[in-house]
């Protein structure tokens, strides 16, 4: 006899402000192939980085009441530290009965691997300022020196680079310098990637760091904090449905209809007729 298997009818959505959370979707590709994905990127709103903090909450809540509507997802992943460290709670209470996965900076797994005591964590601006992120600091990571790198270009390098299979290594560089410090005989071991284009980017930032260090990309621990949710969520459907990605922009360039096409995920919203 053959299995059948039992997906849901009801995607997974994963959210960004661009094409940074699809470093999770691959992850979580591979954990819950079963599922059916519908990535949406905030790209008319991109880069959340320099958001005020209260514009871009009303945002999100306001977005989430129509991507709830529209796509009825039985489960939301926010792959974005951005907008989890400033709405995650908010959204929760916006929409209970929604189950909600947020992205936070892996500060806790930092401060139990390094060595020297010197961590850094690379994010946006928006998500170095935020209470949340020194909450977290506070929490697990007192007996460290965590330096907060707040980068104004790193997301945008790391579309370009996605879009374009070419960044300026240059601009990379300075980009990351001020994550390397030395006191001492002490320096930097560990680098928390809080964002999550920048996991696209690994290789050019081992390739442009002044000395190496382990780059702590949380991908995967928040494909499996989805895959623990789905399954005590599941209900039975009779087959997965096709993966799609929706712009807000209702207009992506060619190069993004390309990058996500090469995903595996078909346009919806006016932008598929465009
Ligand atoms: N990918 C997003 C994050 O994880 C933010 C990128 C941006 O909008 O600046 O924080």
């Amino acid at each position: 006899m053959i299995a059948v298997p039992s997906p849901l009818v009801r995607p997974i959505l994963f959210f960004d402000s661009g094409i940074g959370g699809l470093s999770v979707v691959k992850e979580a590709r591979i954990l819950l192939p079963e599922h059916s994905y519908v990535y949406v990127a905030d790209d008319a709103a991109f880069p959340y980085g320099a958001w005020e903090e209260g514009a871009l909450r009303t945002r999100l809540i306001s977005l989430f009441g129509d991507l709830i509507a529209r796509f009825s997802p039985s489960l939301i992943v926010i792959a974005c530290n951005t907008a989890s460290t400033l709405a995650i709670g908010d959204l929760r209470n916006a929409f209970p009965g929604q189950p909600f996965v947020g992205t936070v900076p892996a500060v806790k797994p930092a401060a139990e691997r390094t060595c020297s005591g010197l961590v850094s964590v690379l994010a946006t601006p928006g998500t170095v300022k935020r209470q949340y992120t020194r909450d977290l600091i506070d929490t697990y990571a007192a007996k460290c020196d965590v330096r907060l790198v707040g980068s104004e270009n790193l997301a945008r390098l790391a579309e370009q680079y996605m879009r374009e299979g070419f960044v300026d290594e240059d601009a990379v560089r300075a980009e990351i310098a001020p994550c390397f410090v030395e006191e001492g005989r002490r320096r930097t071991d560990i680098v928390v990637l809080a964002c999550t284009h920048y996991p696209f980017l690994v290789n050019r930032l081992r390739k442009t760091a002044p000395w190496p260090v382990d780059w702590i990309d949380t991908s995967e621990a928040i494909a499996r904090r989805a895959l623990t949710l789905a399954e005590s969520l599941s209900a039975p459907g009779p087959r997965k449905a096709p993966d799609v990605a929706y712009f807000t922009s209702r207009k992506p360039p060619a190069s993004l209809r390309r990058l996500v096409s090469g995903f595996g995920l078909a346009l919806v919203g006016e932008a598929a007729t465009a």
